[in-house]
């Protein structure tokens, strides 16, 4: 089989899309799942390379770039960009390429999941049975939110937002959103309702984001518009931590400004186990496991393989990241 190249792998990967690069390049790799390869070892790593296969917990910025003179492809195993300086790379002549699409049902899912969880208090309703607080049933004991009938806003509808349309749909909810770019077509297949950012969290018993992390998406969420929400709220981010202002979000829900979070991603990663956020019985709080079912983690695994090997070889990967 044709060697396509130099390649440095930043984690260990399930078997299929190992063993296929190790087939086809000379590859050097952090040979460990669950922990990211320290900067300076990814450093000193990748002066003799020209593909580099990461996640986003790498943060593959001007400095790593610079120390790769011979790169020629970044390959991520994620969706999102924001931990990579693409135009940095483009300017340099460095393909990148990304996994979109392929997770789409199952971060959807995990976002459902928390919207369920928190309006149902699932967490703290399992917990008080550990902690001898069940004597019985009552009337109003772990009384959560209904679901059905309620207001979904969705901000940000692209593949995840629209994926979240159609469970929302599923479950009887008033849906509506705002986005970037208005989606008519999408407004009159699945009757929903566009709005400004303001009247959507003004509205809405949900808030769910599904944006990209970046200059543009900074703090979108702060002080101001948590005030603007419903007491009886609650905001889900699978998006990115950067999108949501946390020092705001948790004095917003140690105040009862809103009622409770559902969080897949914190503006740190991981987050502190004492950090305060935890500490609230309203929060329901997942170490970023949005795409993480097995069947979609192999898929993307292999999808970020194929594409580095595709621009090494000089053809066109499938998923280029898009210029915006
Ligand atoms: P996508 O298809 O690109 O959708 C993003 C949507 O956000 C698009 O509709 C886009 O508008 C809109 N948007 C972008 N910038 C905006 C802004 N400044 N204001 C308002 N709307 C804006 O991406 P996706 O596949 O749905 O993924 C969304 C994000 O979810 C990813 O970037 C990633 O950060 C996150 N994610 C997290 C997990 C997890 O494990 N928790 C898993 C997967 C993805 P246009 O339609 O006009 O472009
Ligand atoms: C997960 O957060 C991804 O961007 O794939």
């Amino acid at each position: 089989m044709q060697n396509v190249g130099s390649v440095y792998l930043t984690r260990k990967l399930p078997d299929p899309a190992l063993q296929y690069l190790k087939k086809r390049c000379s590859l050097k790799l952090w040979n460990e799942e669950q922990t990211p390869v320290p900067r300076d070892v990814l450093l000193k790593q990748i002066d003799q390379v020209e593909g580099i296969y990461c996640t986003l917990s790498d943060k593959i910025d001007r400095e790593v770039i610079s120390s790769a003179p011979k790169l020629r492809v970044i390959s991520t195993m994620s969706v999102g960009y924001d931990h990579i300086d693409v135009q940095f790379a483009r300017e340099q002549g460095i393909k990148v390429t990304y996994t979109p699409g392929v997770l789409t049902e199952t971060t959807a899912d995990l976002a459902f999941t928390l919207l369920m969880s928190t309006s149902r208090r699932i967490l703290e309703a399992n917990r008080s049975i550990y902690e001898g607080k069940w004597k019985g049933w009552a009337p109003l004991f772990m009384a959560g939110r209904d679901i059905y009938g309620a207001k979904l806003g969705i901000v940000g509808m692209g593949r995840i937002g629209q994926a979240m349309v159609r469970r929302a749909k599923g479950f009887g909810m008033n849906v509506s959103y705002y986005s970037r770019s208005r989606k008519k077509e999408i407004e009159q297949q699945e009757k929903i309702t566009y709005k400004p950012l303001e009247v959507l969290l003004q509205e809405c018993d949900f808030v769910s984001l599904h944006l990209p992390g970046n200059t543009d998406t900074i703090n979108l969420i702060g002080k101001k518009e948590l005030s603007l929400m419903k007491p009886t709220a609650v905001l889900i981010n699978t998006a990115r931590g950067t999108v949501v202002n946390e020092k705001a979000l948790l004095e917003a829900l140690q105040e009862g400004i809103i009622r409770g979070a559902g969080l897949d991603v914190f503006e740190k990663e991981p987050i502190e186990p004492g950090h305060p956020l935890l500490a609230l019985p309203n929060v329901v709080a997942l170490p970023h496991i949005g795409s993480a079912s097995i069947e979609t983690r192999f898929k993307m695994a292999m999808i970020a393989a194929e594409d580095l090997l595709k621009g090494l070889q000089g053809g066109h990967p499938q998923y280029e990241v898009p210029i915006n």
